[in-house]
Protein backbone atom coordinates (compact mmCIF):
# COMPACT_ATOMS: atom_id res chain seq x y z
CA UNK A 1 0.00 0.00 0.00
CA UNK A 2 1.15 3.04 -0.69
CA UNK A 3 -0.87 5.42 1.38
CA UNK A 4 0.92 7.11 4.35
CA UNK A 5 -0.10 6.35 7.63
CA UNK A 6 -1.56 10.21 8.27
CA UNK A 7 -4.34 9.58 6.54
CA UNK A 8 -5.13 6.69 8.08
CA UNK A 9 -5.32 8.62 11.52
CA UNK A 10 -7.18 11.09 10.20
CA UNK A 11 -9.81 8.88 9.09
CA UNK A 12 -9.69 7.32 12.72
CA UNK A 13 -10.51 10.19 14.11
CA UNK A 14 -13.36 11.65 11.84
CA UNK A 15 -14.40 7.88 12.02
CA UNK A 16 -14.80 22.35 -19.03
CA UNK A 17 -15.46 21.26 -19.87
CA UNK A 18 -17.33 17.95 -19.90
CA UNK A 19 -15.04 15.49 -21.37
CA UNK A 20 -17.04 12.13 -22.25
CA UNK A 21 -20.51 13.79 -20.21
CA UNK A 22 -21.82 12.47 -17.52
CA UNK A 23 -21.91 8.97 -18.66
CA UNK A 24 -18.92 8.28 -19.51
CA UNK A 25 -17.34 9.44 -16.69
CA UNK A 26 -19.44 7.38 -14.44
CA UNK A 27 -18.60 4.34 -16.93
CA UNK A 28 -14.91 4.93 -16.32
CA UNK A 29 -15.52 4.83 -12.43
CA UNK A 30 -17.96 1.86 -12.38
CA UNK A 31 -15.79 -0.16 -14.68
CA UNK A 32 -12.95 0.57 -12.19
CA UNK A 33 -15.40 -0.45 -9.58
CA UNK A 34 -15.33 -4.06 -10.68
CA UNK A 35 -11.48 -4.41 -10.59
CA UNK A 36 -11.22 -2.92 -7.26
CA UNK A 37 -9.21 -5.12 -4.65
CA UNK A 38 -11.14 -5.37 -1.54
CA UNK A 39 -8.72 -3.62 0.81
CA UNK A 40 -8.28 -0.53 -2.07
CA UNK A 41 -12.56 -0.62 -1.98
CA UNK A 42 -12.61 -0.22 1.73
CA UNK A 43 -9.67 2.61 1.45
CA UNK A 44 -11.58 4.26 -1.06
CA UNK A 45 -14.98 4.36 0.13
CA UNK A 46 -13.17 5.58 4.28
CA UNK A 47 -11.87 8.72 2.24
CA UNK A 48 -15.25 9.83 0.41
CA UNK A 49 -17.07 8.95 3.70
CA UNK A 50 -14.44 11.16 5.71
CA UNK A 51 -14.73 14.12 2.60
CA UNK A 52 -16.25 17.22 4.69
CA UNK A 53 -17.74 18.08 1.07
CA UNK A 54 -19.63 14.67 0.53
CA UNK A 55 -22.93 14.77 -0.93
CA UNK A 56 -24.29 11.32 -0.31
CA UNK A 57 -24.35 9.46 2.73
CA UNK A 58 -21.36 6.91 1.54
CA UNK A 59 -20.28 8.28 -1.94
CA UNK A 60 -18.74 5.19 -4.11
CA UNK A 61 -16.23 6.87 -7.19
CA UNK A 62 -19.13 6.47 -9.28
CA UNK A 63 -20.82 8.99 -7.25
CA UNK A 64 -17.96 11.50 -7.71
CA UNK A 65 -16.90 11.11 -10.78
CA UNK A 66 -18.07 13.86 -12.63
CA UNK A 67 -17.78 16.23 -9.54
CA UNK A 68 -14.39 18.07 -11.06
CA UNK A 69 -16.64 19.71 -13.40
CA UNK A 70 -19.06 20.92 -11.28
CA UNK A 71 -16.04 22.31 -8.97
CA UNK A 72 -14.16 23.68 -11.62
CA UNK A 73 -17.72 25.94 -12.31
CA UNK A 74 -17.43 26.95 -8.55
CA UNK A 75 -15.90 30.12 -7.15
CA UNK A 76 -13.38 28.98 -5.36
CA UNK A 77 -12.71 25.86 -7.90
CA UNK A 78 -11.77 27.69 -11.06
CA UNK A 79 -7.88 27.23 -10.43
CA UNK A 80 -8.53 23.38 -11.69
CA UNK A 81 -10.12 23.93 -15.27
CA UNK A 82 -7.10 24.16 -16.63
CA UNK A 83 -6.51 20.65 -15.58
CA UNK A 84 -8.93 19.06 -17.47
CA UNK A 85 -6.85 18.85 -20.50
CA UNK A 86 -3.49 19.66 -22.37
CA UNK A 87 -3.14 21.24 -25.43
CA UNK A 88 -0.56 19.52 -27.69
CA UNK A 89 1.06 22.14 -30.35
CA UNK A 90 1.66 19.62 -32.57
CA UNK A 91 0.33 19.57 -36.27
CA UNK A 92 -2.64 17.03 -37.32
CA UNK A 93 -3.28 15.13 -39.20
CA UNK A 94 0.38 14.96 -40.24
CA UNK A 95 1.95 15.13 -37.24
CA UNK A 96 0.70 14.16 -33.83
CA UNK A 97 2.33 14.15 -30.00
CA UNK A 98 2.86 15.84 -26.80
CA UNK A 99 5.54 17.47 -25.34
CA UNK A 100 5.47 18.60 -21.78
CA UNK A 101 7.65 21.48 -22.26
CA UNK A 102 6.34 22.62 -25.16
CA UNK A 103 2.37 21.50 -23.94
CA UNK A 104 1.80 22.43 -20.34
CA UNK A 105 1.68 25.66 -19.09
CA UNK A 106 4.73 27.16 -17.56
CA UNK A 107 2.97 27.20 -14.21
CA UNK A 108 2.51 23.35 -14.38
CA UNK A 109 -1.76 23.55 -15.45
CA UNK A 110 -2.41 20.63 -17.53
CA UNK A 111 -3.84 17.08 -17.17
CA UNK A 112 -0.81 15.28 -16.97
CA UNK A 113 1.07 17.34 -14.33
CA UNK A 114 -2.37 17.66 -12.37
CA UNK A 115 -2.99 13.51 -12.35
CA UNK A 116 1.07 13.54 -11.20
CA UNK A 117 0.17 16.25 -8.56
CA UNK A 118 -3.16 14.31 -7.29
CA UNK A 119 -1.45 10.87 -7.05
CA UNK A 120 1.45 12.32 -5.09
CA UNK A 121 -1.18 14.01 -2.79
CA UNK A 122 -2.43 10.30 -2.11
CA UNK A 123 0.83 9.09 -1.93
CA UNK A 124 1.82 11.33 0.74
CA UNK A 125 -1.66 12.29 2.32
CA UNK A 126 -2.43 15.79 4.11
CA UNK A 127 -3.55 15.72 7.58
CA UNK A 128 -6.86 17.36 6.04
CA UNK A 129 -9.19 14.49 4.84
CA UNK A 130 -11.01 17.00 3.24
CA UNK A 131 -7.23 17.66 0.50
CA UNK A 132 -7.35 13.93 0.09
CA UNK A 133 -10.87 13.47 -1.01
CA UNK A 134 -10.11 15.70 -3.32
CA UNK A 135 -6.59 14.49 -4.68
CA UNK A 136 -8.94 11.61 -4.87
CA UNK A 137 -11.99 12.76 -6.79
CA UNK A 138 -9.86 14.77 -9.31
CA UNK A 139 -7.98 11.55 -9.75
CA UNK A 140 -11.30 9.64 -10.87
CA UNK A 141 -12.88 12.13 -13.45
CA UNK A 142 -8.85 13.23 -14.98
CA UNK A 143 -7.85 9.57 -15.70
CA UNK A 144 -10.97 9.67 -17.76
CA UNK A 145 -10.59 12.74 -18.97
CA UNK A 146 -6.95 11.96 -20.44
CA UNK A 147 -8.65 9.16 -22.58
CA UNK A 148 -11.15 11.95 -24.37
CA UNK A 149 -8.18 12.74 -27.68
CA UNK A 150 -9.49 16.15 -27.81
CA UNK A 151 -8.38 16.61 -24.60
CA UNK A 152 -4.91 16.12 -25.90
CA UNK A 153 -5.31 18.94 -28.95
CA UNK A 154 -4.53 21.94 -29.39
CA UNK A 155 -6.20 22.81 -32.55
CA UNK A 156 -8.95 25.04 -32.89
CA UNK A 157 -9.30 24.78 -29.08
CA UNK A 158 -9.48 21.13 -28.74
CA UNK A 159 -11.93 20.81 -31.55
CA UNK A 160 -14.26 23.81 -30.07
CA UNK A 161 -13.70 25.95 -32.72
CA UNK A 162 -14.80 23.55 -35.54
CA UNK A 163 -18.25 23.78 -36.92
CA UNK A 164 -20.31 20.55 -37.27
CA UNK A 165 -23.40 19.22 -38.01
CA UNK A 166 -24.84 16.34 -34.99
CA UNK A 167 -28.21 14.82 -36.59
CA UNK A 168 -28.98 18.43 -38.87
CA UNK A 169 -28.15 20.53 -36.27
CA UNK A 170 -25.20 22.77 -37.84
CA UNK A 171 -25.01 24.56 -34.80
CA UNK A 172 -22.40 22.47 -32.86
CA UNK A 173 -18.60 21.70 -32.58
CA UNK A 174 -16.51 19.14 -32.48
CA UNK A 175 -15.36 18.82 -29.26
CA UNK A 176 -18.97 19.00 -28.03
CA UNK A 177 -19.81 16.30 -30.43
CA UNK A 178 -17.15 14.00 -28.68
CA UNK A 179 -17.79 14.60 -25.03
CA UNK A 180 -21.62 14.33 -25.71
CA UNK A 181 -23.35 13.69 -28.39
CA UNK A 182 -21.61 10.36 -29.67
CA UNK A 183 -21.56 8.93 -26.13
CA UNK A 184 -24.79 9.33 -25.92
CA UNK A 185 -25.50 7.85 -29.43
CA UNK A 186 -23.36 4.67 -28.53
CA UNK A 187 -24.83 4.55 -24.93
CA UNK A 188 -27.80 6.57 -24.34
CA UNK A 189 -28.39 9.21 -22.08
CA UNK A 190 -26.74 9.72 -18.56
CA UNK A 191 -29.10 7.37 -16.03
CA UNK A 192 -28.36 4.10 -13.98
CA UNK A 193 -29.77 1.72 -16.58
CA UNK A 194 -27.47 2.90 -19.44
CA UNK A 195 -24.93 3.04 -16.99
CA UNK A 196 -25.07 -0.69 -15.72
CA UNK A 197 -25.49 -1.65 -19.17
CA UNK A 198 -22.68 0.04 -21.06
CA UNK A 199 -20.60 -1.13 -17.81
CA UNK A 200 -21.19 -4.92 -18.60
CA UNK A 201 -20.83 -4.61 -22.17
CA UNK A 202 -16.83 -3.03 -21.35
CA UNK A 203 -16.37 -5.86 -18.85
CA UNK A 204 -17.37 -8.99 -20.87
CA UNK A 205 -14.97 -7.21 -23.69
CA UNK A 206 -12.09 -6.95 -20.70
CA UNK A 207 -12.59 -9.85 -19.34
CA UNK A 208 -13.71 -12.44 -22.86
CA UNK A 209 -13.79 -10.52 -25.45
CA UNK A 210 -12.16 -8.16 -27.90
CA UNK A 211 -9.84 -6.21 -25.23
CA UNK A 212 -8.85 -8.83 -23.03
CA UNK A 213 -5.47 -9.37 -25.69
CA UNK A 214 -5.17 -4.89 -25.71
CA UNK A 215 -4.81 -4.80 -21.76
CA UNK A 216 -1.35 -5.69 -21.21
CA UNK A 217 -0.74 -2.81 -23.75
CA UNK A 218 -3.57 -0.55 -21.74
CA UNK A 219 -1.41 -0.90 -18.85
CA UNK A 220 2.41 -0.56 -19.88
CA UNK A 221 2.62 2.18 -17.74
CA UNK A 222 0.92 1.96 -14.21
CA UNK A 223 2.92 2.47 -11.64
CA UNK A 224 1.68 5.86 -9.25
CA UNK A 225 5.71 6.72 -8.50
CA UNK A 226 6.06 7.17 -12.01
CA UNK A 227 2.71 9.20 -12.64
CA UNK A 228 4.17 11.87 -14.08
CA UNK A 229 5.57 9.43 -16.98
CA UNK A 230 2.55 7.41 -17.39
CA UNK A 231 0.00 10.59 -17.86
CA UNK A 232 2.71 11.74 -20.52
CA UNK A 233 1.90 8.17 -22.38
CA UNK A 234 -1.71 8.29 -21.57
CA UNK A 235 -1.97 11.44 -23.43
CA UNK A 236 -0.17 10.65 -26.31
CA UNK A 237 -1.80 7.21 -26.71
CA UNK A 238 -5.20 9.60 -26.62
CA UNK A 239 -3.32 12.18 -28.66
CA UNK A 240 -2.43 9.14 -31.61
CA UNK A 241 -6.45 9.12 -32.42
CA UNK A 242 -6.47 12.63 -33.69
CA UNK A 243 -4.24 12.38 -36.52
CA UNK A 244 -5.42 8.34 -37.07
CA UNK A 245 -9.40 9.48 -37.07
CA UNK A 246 -10.23 12.99 -34.91
CA UNK A 247 -9.00 15.10 -37.54
CA UNK A 248 -8.17 13.03 -40.47
CA UNK A 249 -10.15 14.71 -42.40
CA UNK A 250 -11.18 18.28 -42.55
CA UNK A 251 -14.56 17.52 -41.07
CA UNK A 252 -15.29 21.57 -40.83
CA UNK A 253 -19.31 21.75 -41.30
CA UNK A 254 -19.51 17.95 -41.75
CA UNK A 255 -22.54 16.20 -40.49
CA UNK A 256 -21.20 13.85 -38.49
CA UNK A 257 -23.42 11.44 -36.75
CA UNK A 258 -23.38 9.01 -39.81
CA UNK A 259 -20.34 7.57 -41.15
CA UNK A 260 -17.91 9.32 -38.90
CA UNK A 261 -19.87 8.47 -35.19
CA UNK A 262 -19.49 4.79 -36.80
CA UNK A 263 -16.04 4.57 -36.96
CA UNK A 264 -15.83 6.61 -33.52
CA UNK A 265 -17.54 5.06 -31.43
CA UNK A 266 -15.61 2.17 -31.56
CA UNK A 267 -12.76 4.56 -30.31
CA UNK A 268 -14.79 5.89 -27.64
CA UNK A 269 -15.82 2.71 -25.89
CA UNK A 270 -12.21 1.44 -26.10
CA UNK A 271 -11.35 4.68 -24.46
CA UNK A 272 -13.52 4.63 -21.61
CA UNK A 273 -12.56 1.19 -20.83
CA UNK A 274 -8.86 1.93 -21.17
CA UNK A 275 -9.74 4.63 -18.25
CA UNK A 276 -11.38 2.15 -16.53
CA UNK A 277 -8.85 -0.29 -16.39
CA UNK A 278 -5.85 2.17 -15.64
CA UNK A 279 -7.92 3.72 -12.84
CA UNK A 280 -8.20 0.30 -11.17
CA UNK A 281 -5.18 -0.88 -10.93
CA UNK A 282 -4.09 2.57 -9.82
CA UNK A 283 -6.58 2.75 -6.75
CA UNK A 284 -5.69 -0.49 -6.08
CA UNK A 285 -1.99 0.32 -5.58
CA UNK A 286 -2.56 3.08 -4.05
CA UNK A 287 -5.30 1.96 -1.28
CA UNK A 288 -4.66 -1.93 -1.93
CA UNK A 289 -2.50 -4.26 -0.04
CA UNK A 290 -0.48 -4.74 -3.54
CA UNK A 291 3.48 -4.23 -3.24
CA UNK A 292 4.15 -0.68 -5.50
CA UNK A 293 4.73 -0.37 -8.87
CA UNK A 294 5.89 -4.24 -8.57
CA UNK A 295 3.88 -5.72 -11.90
CA UNK A 296 0.97 -3.98 -11.86
CA UNK A 297 0.49 -5.75 -14.95
CA UNK A 298 0.55 -9.17 -13.62
CA UNK A 299 -1.92 -7.82 -11.06
CA UNK A 300 -4.43 -6.62 -12.96
CA UNK A 301 -4.66 -9.79 -14.56
CA UNK A 302 -5.20 -11.06 -11.03
CA UNK A 303 -7.90 -9.04 -10.26
CA UNK A 304 -9.37 -9.26 -13.71
CA UNK A 305 -9.72 -13.12 -13.71
CA UNK A 306 -11.52 -12.80 -10.49
C1 LIG B 1 -13.76 19.54 5.93
O1 LIG B 1 -14.87 20.25 5.40
C2 LIG B 1 -15.92 20.42 6.33
C3 LIG B 1 -17.08 21.07 5.56
O2 LIG B 1 -16.67 22.26 4.94
C4 LIG B 1 -15.45 21.27 7.47
O3 LIG B 1 -16.49 21.42 8.43
C5 LIG B 1 -14.24 20.59 8.14
O4 LIG B 1 -13.71 21.42 9.15
C6 LIG B 1 -13.18 20.31 7.10
N1 LIG B 1 -12.11 19.52 7.71
C7 LIG B 1 -10.88 19.99 7.83
C8 LIG B 1 -9.91 19.06 8.48
O5 LIG B 1 -10.54 21.10 7.42
C1 LIG C 1 -1.77 20.63 -7.14
O1 LIG C 1 -2.86 20.54 -6.23
C2 LIG C 1 -3.08 21.69 -5.42
C3 LIG C 1 -4.24 21.40 -4.47
O2 LIG C 1 -5.45 21.25 -5.16
C4 LIG C 1 -3.37 22.89 -6.32
O3 LIG C 1 -3.46 24.06 -5.52
C5 LIG C 1 -2.26 23.06 -7.35
O4 LIG C 1 -2.62 24.09 -8.24
C6 LIG C 1 -2.09 21.77 -8.11
N1 LIG C 1 -1.03 21.90 -9.11
C7 LIG C 1 -1.11 21.23 -10.29
C8 LIG C 1 0.02 21.49 -11.23
O5 LIG C 1 -2.00 20.49 -10.59
C1 LIG D 1 -16.25 -16.41 -22.55
O1 LIG D 1 -17.01 -16.50 -23.73
C2 LIG D 1 -17.29 -17.82 -24.16
C3 LIG D 1 -17.93 -17.77 -25.53
O2 LIG D 1 -18.81 -16.70 -25.66
C4 LIG D 1 -18.15 -18.50 -23.11
O3 LIG D 1 -18.43 -19.82 -23.49
C5 LIG D 1 -17.41 -18.49 -21.79
O4 LIG D 1 -18.23 -19.00 -20.77
C6 LIG D 1 -17.00 -17.08 -21.39
N1 LIG D 1 -16.15 -17.11 -20.22
C7 LIG D 1 -16.29 -16.26 -19.21
C8 LIG D 1 -15.30 -16.39 -18.09
O5 LIG D 1 -17.15 -15.40 -19.17
C1 LIG E 1 2.24 1.22 -24.38
O1 LIG E 1 0.92 1.21 -24.89
C2 LIG E 1 0.62 2.28 -25.73
C3 LIG E 1 -0.84 2.18 -26.08
O2 LIG E 1 -1.64 2.21 -24.93
C4 LIG E 1 1.52 2.25 -26.95
O3 LIG E 1 1.25 3.39 -27.76
C5 LIG E 1 2.97 2.27 -26.50
O4 LIG E 1 3.81 2.09 -27.61
C6 LIG E 1 3.24 1.14 -25.51
N1 LIG E 1 4.58 1.27 -25.00
C7 LIG E 1 5.34 0.22 -24.78
C8 LIG E 1 6.71 0.50 -24.23
O5 LIG E 1 4.97 -0.91 -24.99
C1 LIG F 1 -11.86 10.42 -44.52
O1 LIG F 1 -12.29 10.56 -45.84
C2 LIG F 1 -12.19 9.37 -46.63
C3 LIG F 1 -12.54 9.72 -48.06
O2 LIG F 1 -13.77 10.40 -48.10
C4 LIG F 1 -13.10 8.30 -46.02
O3 LIG F 1 -12.99 7.11 -46.74
C5 LIG F 1 -12.69 8.06 -44.58
O4 LIG F 1 -13.60 7.16 -43.97
C6 LIG F 1 -12.68 9.36 -43.79
N1 LIG F 1 -12.12 9.11 -42.46
C7 LIG F 1 -12.52 9.76 -41.37
C8 LIG F 1 -11.85 9.39 -40.10
O5 LIG F 1 -13.36 10.63 -41.38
Amino acid sequence: MLLGSTLITVIGLASSVQAWGGLGHKTVANVALQFLQEDALAGVEAVLAADGHKESDNPSIVDVATWADAFGRKKGGTFSKKFHYINAHDDPPFECNVDLERDCSEKGECIVKAIANYTQRLIRPSRNVNDTADALKFLVHFIGDITQPLHTEDKERGGNGIPVAWNGNGNKNLHSVWDTNMVKKLAGSDNEENLNAWTDIIVNEINNGSYKPLIPEWLNCTDPRDALNCALKWATDSNSFICTYVLKNDTDGWELSGSYYRGAAPIIQQQIAKGGVRLAVWLNQLFGSGEPGKLPLDRAQVIIQN
